[in-house]
């Protein structure tokens, strides 16, 4: 028998004295896409940090083809043809899309240090290329979108030309034609014979392009599957432990009151006359393309964007922001989909977080009230069953969907009338995501107006009372429960008429 390209057997690692890997691993064979699943906080992220380098292991064996490695830096893991796409971006952005793409080795002339900036041009174009991308490789990164930017991230692992390959999440901002494209390398990579290991909680992609899972949970391999002789019944228990009854638990009430009303939201290029209405309890989709002006219209609601015409009514008076200070004043909760930008401060605790937008209720005479502050903490770690060591654990250190199940949080504590929620459950897991749609049915049914924007079309068809379609800046379609068809909303969304 030849030995496996990579395995790791046994692995263990503890933070602070709290046990985060405690006998974690899995063997890929070159040309195999092997695929880690787990909720949230399993470990998946933190065992592959640990083959790139950047943790050291408490206990366990790293072998690459066979040979016995302590890989301990990220330098190393690079020479033994290892990459990685991590989670979080990495990238710079005031950096160009070519300087980021081959930092800290630039084209040089000789030794005279001089960059041959057209040949480095030029190679960016071609990794950029080889994932579908027309992009200008002079552009400054922090231009791009979220998206380009995770494209611009796997480019620049590609251009490595590793053997083993880390994907941890690579999708969960990306475009569905992104997606097309990067599943298009991963393919040609496989024929290469790269092995690559594979992160993502969407089912569908992993039963698309890997060959074996391992779950892991709790930081314990629980077992690996061949994908066609598994499914996703048997992943979720092997996942959670538990089988999922009901994936979208939504027990409609009557309606009440009008509780948001937007009447000819309008602005230049982004949003067209958009209007509808919100009643207490009830939850609104709002489907879409990516570029629809979706997240356009939430941002004008909440006061990100300035708004060229047209009118918001809460609760039966017209209220003007300006400023997210007046949407939150004006009882608006607004959970944005880029949670590393705008959600969180990452090195920040936990505690702090959450008392960021809850200031005011907090404090009195500028004084925190540090009881009030800790039981906030413990309410929603306790509600969102938020996976920490404690309220002083720095955000950043949390696994990527106990951050998300943070954010949504931050926002519940303000007592908002009107939530609006962007694409809440991205790279969350099955079970983390059930808890969160429960929250939602159960903030609803106590008279909250709930507006969910997501790219997630079973999610919004079994989670909204109604399903608003935009395109083109414009309200194409509305459509009561029983209406909302996949078909019928994806028609919408294409501009066609219904
Ligand atoms: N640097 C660190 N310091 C302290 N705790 C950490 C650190 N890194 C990770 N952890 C903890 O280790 C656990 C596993 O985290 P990890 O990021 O590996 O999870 P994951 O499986 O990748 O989850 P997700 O699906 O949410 O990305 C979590 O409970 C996390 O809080
Ligand atoms: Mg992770």
């Amino acid at each position: 028998m030849t030995n496996p390209l990579l395995e790791m057997t046994q692995i263990q690692k503890s933070f602070s004295g709290v046990q985060v890997l405690t006998d974690a691993g899995f063997s890929l064979e070159s040309g195999e896409v092997h695929a880690l699943m787990g909720e949230n906080g399993a470990g998946k992220s933190t065992l592959m940090k640990i083959l790139g380098g950047i943790y050291r292991k408490d206990g366990g064996r790293v072998r690459v083809s066979g040979v016995e490695r302590e890989i301990s830096d990220p330098r190393e893991a690079t020479g033994l043809g290892i990459a990685m796409i991590h989670q979080e971006l990495n990238l710079i952005p005031h950096l160009s899309v070519m300087e980021n793409l081959f930092l800290g080795r630039e084209f040089v002339f000789g030794r005279t240090g001089w960059i041959r900036w057209n040949r480095m041009k030029e190679e960016a174009k071609k990794w950029l290329e080889q994932l579908e991308m027309d992009l200008d490789p002079s552009v400054k990164t922090g231009d791009l979108s979220v998206g380009q930017q995770q494209m611009v991230e796997i480019a620049k692992a590609l251009s490595l030309e590793a053997k083993i390959l880390v994907l941890d999440e690579p999708t969960a901002a990306l475009t569905n034609r992104e997606i097309e494209s990067l599943f298009n390398v991963i393919r040609s990579l496989k024929k290469q014979g790269v092995g690559m290991i594979y992160i993502s909680h969407r089912m569908e992609e992993i039963f698309e392009i890997c060959d074996r899972i391992t779950v892991m949970r709790d930081g314990e391999t629980v077992g690996t599957r061949v994908s066609s002789e598994t499914d996703m019944d048997e992943l979720v228990r092997m996942m959670v432990g538990r089988k999922i009854k009901n994936r979208y638990p939504r027990n409609p009430v009557m309606p009440g009151e009008e509780r948001l009303c937007v009447e000819g939201l309008t602005r230049k290029g982004e949003v067209k006359d958009v209007s509808f209405s919100i009643r207490q309890g009830e939850i609104v989709g709002l489907a879409g393309l990516m570029g629809a002006g979706r997240t356009e219209t939430a941002d004008l609601l909440f006061g990100v964007r300035k708004p060229d015409s047209g009118t918001i009514r809460i609760d039966g008076h017209e209220v003007r922001i300006r400023r997210p200070e007046d949407a939150i004043r004006h009882g608006i909760a607004y959970v944005t989909e880029d949670r590393k930008q705008e959600g969180l401060v990452l090195p920040l605790s936990l505690r702090e977080n959450l008392a960021l937008p809850n200031l005011r209720s907090l404090s009195a005479w500028g004084v925190i009230h540090r009881q009030k502050e800790a039981r906030l903490t413990e309410e929603t770690v306790e509600t969102l069953s938020v996976k920490t060591s404690g309220p002083e654990q720095e955000v950043r250190t949390l696994s990527g969907g106990n951050q998300q199940k943070v954010v949504i949080g931050k926002w519940l504590a303000t007592s908002p009338r009107v939530l609006i929620l962007d694409e809440p459950t991205r790279g969350v897991d099955i079970g983390a995501k059930e808890e969160i749609y429960r929250l939602m049915d159960r903030l609803a049914r106590e008279g909250l107006a709930i507006l969910l924007i997501s790219s997630d079309l079973p999610e919004v068809l079994g989670m909204s009372d109604r399903v608003l379609v935009m395109h083109e800046g414009r309200i194409t379609g509305q459509f009561d429960k029983d209406e909302a068809t996949q078909e019928n909303v994806m028609k919408a969304a294409s501009g066609g008429e219904v």
